[in-house]
């Protein structure tokens, strides 16, 4: 049986955050109160404000990435009491992902930091408090269509994510004017990791046929700009915003596999950003998965290449030019630390959902071809 849900209104195109007071409206809430979540306190010179003068808004400047327990604890701390009707969470997958979590957090009554650390290890599904929308302002992670978060455990060695069903964003307003003031290497890694979305999502064993097609058009339209993207073209952050859109809505019913489970590790014992981390390694793990994917040849031909090997080379070159490393050893990852990093690859919910069979020795055959 193929199933696939996903309900979240999305508006995308440019200029739609200026939909924002239309989006309340239609959730039934003219007056109220709004918890209004931000990458950058840049965000607020957007003239979408001026319409909200009839809320009650309390703004916050987030200037995280990748958010942790500690992180997502002080933040429930500093806004349960403002007590918002809705949270409205703009900015890269970070700041989405918070503002997703703090939805079912609020009501609840969270002591203290373990606390909050013991509830999340218990995967409680009830219904969240509260309602948010998911304004991307990088292209991206999906986050505004998925109904996870990912939330890092430094303290404990581990990622852990939050997830929920009932919590989907109502809306979600994907405006790739957000995004133009992007830096490079923000851009491409993302876009990156919007890739290994739509690929993960098209083998995942969860896979279904409508996230197949998604998944498609989305490599199709990310991949047909990454050369725009890097010349700065005009018409290039469109295609990303929409493509990463795509991509999210294809893995928001599949989830991720081998790249995503091994990249953990990568990011938070050696920062490397999500999006590269990610797209190091998604030639070697199709290499790996290539005789276990019917149809893909369709992949190949929506990715624009002949092989993972060409596809490798590629993904190396669009890191490069836009200023990152594009090997474990560029980042600063010891060579001895591979066994480690190996054996942490192994993430429930994603490894076991990649089509071959990871162990530690595949995984660190994988990450000593990207070193
Ligand atoms: N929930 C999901 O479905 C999902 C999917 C993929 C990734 N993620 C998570 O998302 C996080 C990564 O998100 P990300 O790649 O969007 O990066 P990010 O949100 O961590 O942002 C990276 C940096 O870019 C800045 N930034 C954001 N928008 C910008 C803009 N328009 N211009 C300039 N700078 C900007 C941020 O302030 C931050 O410093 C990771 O924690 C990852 O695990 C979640
Ligand atoms: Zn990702």
């Amino acid at each position: 049986m193929n199933r696939y849900w996903n309900p979240v209104k999305t508006i995308e195109g440019a200029g739609v955050f200026h939909r924002l007071p239309d989006v309340l409206t239609e959730m039934g809430l003219v007056s109220g109160k709004l918890l209004i979540l931000a990458w950058s306190d840049q965000v607020w010179s957007h003239p979408v404000f001026e319409a909200l003068s009839s809320f009650e808004t309390k703004k916050m400047v987030l200037t995280l990435s990748n958010p942790t327990v500690s992180q997502l604890f002080q933040c429930y701390q500093e806004t349960k009491a403002f007590s918002p009707d809705v949270v409205v969470a703009i900015g890269g997958g970070s700041i989405l992902d918070v503002g997703k979590s703090l939805c079912y957090l609020y009501g609840k009554e969270f002591a203290h930091e373990d606390a909050l650390r013991e509830w999340i290890q218990k995967k409680d599904t009830s219904r969240p408090a509260v309602q948010w929308i998911g304004v991307p302002t990088t292209a991206g992670t999906g986050s505004e269509v998925t109904c996870w978060a990912t939330i890092w455990d430094p303290e404990q060695n581990a990622k852990r994510s939050m997830e929920n069903h009932s919590n989907y964003a109502y809306a979600a307003l994907v405006d790739p004017e957000l995004t133009k003031g992007m830096p490079a290497k923000l851009a491409v890694s993302s876009a990156l990791d919007a890739v290994a979305h739509a690929v993960e999502s098209y083998w995942a064993k969860a896979t279904n046929p409508v996230s197949r097609a998604l998944a498609l058009e989305a490599v199709r339209t990310i991949m047909g700009q990454m050369e725009n993207l890097l010349a700065g073209k005009e018409n290039a952050p469109e295609a990303m915003a929409r493509g990463s859109m795509l991509a999210g809505l294809a893995f928001s019913n599949t989830k991720t596999t081998a790249c995503h489970s091994i990249s953990y590790p990568l990011t938070m014992h050696y920062g490397i950003p999500h999006g590269a981390a990610v797209s190091m390694l998604l030639a070697p793990v199709m290499e790996m998965n290539a005789v276990c994917v019917p149809e893909m040849d369709a992949l190949l031909n929506a990715l624009g290449t002949d092989s993972p090997q060409i596809l490798g080379q590629q993904i190396r070159l669009w890191l490069q030019h836009s200023g990152q490393p594009a090997t474990l050893e560029g980042w600063g990852v010891p060579k001895q630390e591979l066994p480690r990093l190996a054996a942490l690859g192994m993430t429930k919910g994603r490894a076991d959902n990649n089509p071959v069979e990871l162990t530690a020795e595949s995984i660190q055959q994988i990450l000593e071809s990207i070193y």
